[in-house]
């Protein structure tokens, strides 16, 4: 059987990818704060053909993650990973704030390497293993309202590609992970327009399905991520027109 670790594991697109991989007859560690939700994600996959171990951590620690990783290696080795847990904090310009900057860069970027930390020696001893970095669309260029997730996002992007020219040579597969809009707890939240979205299982399905092929980025849906893509290699002038007219008003995007 094989193991795969997910982080943000107890809701949104984590569940659905820790349900998936279950489905799949996987032995899939899920990992987040809340006990009690991983607690019912593991009764939520009693009659799969896999199955899914709580392992409660907190990313933003690096101890909670050692503790958790070590409890996971006892068992068995590690296959994959897919670190996911991340959120996403609104900021108005008009109230800037350094410390939801931190928040968001604590958890997102330097959350997502304490896990990479934690698992990377022993997969570089087996000389073998996949890490599947969540980023976003949203990390590709500066948006409205969203310098704190841009810049940690982008922070994510560039830490990916970085890893994967070190690590490829070392038999380890890095992969980059950058959605669209998902329908999860998170962009409930939301009260602007989300064009494209998706449902968190539609999304665990396509991540599932491009982890087995070779692609380095797992882009999603379609059409917007095409447009963000070309977007992203826009000289300045054009791309901050095109942006306050497409968002207008909303000034936001995830
Ligand atoms: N939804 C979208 O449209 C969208 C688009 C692009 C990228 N993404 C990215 O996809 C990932 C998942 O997003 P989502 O929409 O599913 O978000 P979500 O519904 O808010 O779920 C976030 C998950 O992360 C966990 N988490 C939060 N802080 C944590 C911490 N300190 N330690 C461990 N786990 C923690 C949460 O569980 P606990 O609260 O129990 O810890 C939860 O399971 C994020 O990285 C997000 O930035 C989402």
């Amino acid at each position: 059987m094989q193991t795969i670790w997910i982080t943000g594991a107890s809701q949104g697109l984590g569940k659905s990818l820790a349900l998936a991989y279950a489905q799949q007859g996987y032995r899939v560690y899920a990992s987040a704060r809340h006990e009690a939700r991983l607690n019912s994600l593991v009764n939520h996959a009693y009659d799969l053909s896999g199955e899914i171990i709580a392992i409660p951590l907190d990313i933003t620690e690096q101890e909670s993650v050692t503790t958790g990783i070590n409890k996971i290696l006892h068992q068995y080795p590690l296959d994959r990973a897919i670190l996911n847990a991340g959120t996403y904090l609104r900021q108005p310009v008009t109230h800037y704030s350094s410390t939801q900057l931190q928040q968001m860069v604590t958890l997102n970027l330097v959350g997502t390497s304490h896990c990479i930390e934690a698992i990377l020696p022993h997969m570089l001893a087996r000389q073998a293993g996949q890490i599947a970095i969540v980023a976003s669309l949203a990390g590709y260029r500066g948006l409205p309202s969203s310098s704190g997730y841009g810049a940690s996002k982008a922070g994510l992007i560039n830490l990916a590609e970085s890893l994967k020219l070190d690590l490829a040579p070392l038999g380890i597969d890095i992969r980059l992970i950058n959605p669209g809009f998902v329908k999860t707890p998170l962009t409930d939240r939301n009260e602007f327009a989300m064009p494209d979205i998706i449902s968190a299982d539609t999304a665990a399905q396509i991540i599932l399905d491009r982890l087995e092929t070779n692609s380095f980025e797992i882009r999603f849906p379609t059409r917007f991520a095409k447009i963000m893509g070309m977007l992203r290699h826009l000289p300045y002038s054009f791309y901050f027109n095109l942006v306050r007219r497409i968002t207008g008003d909303q000034h936001e995007s995830k």
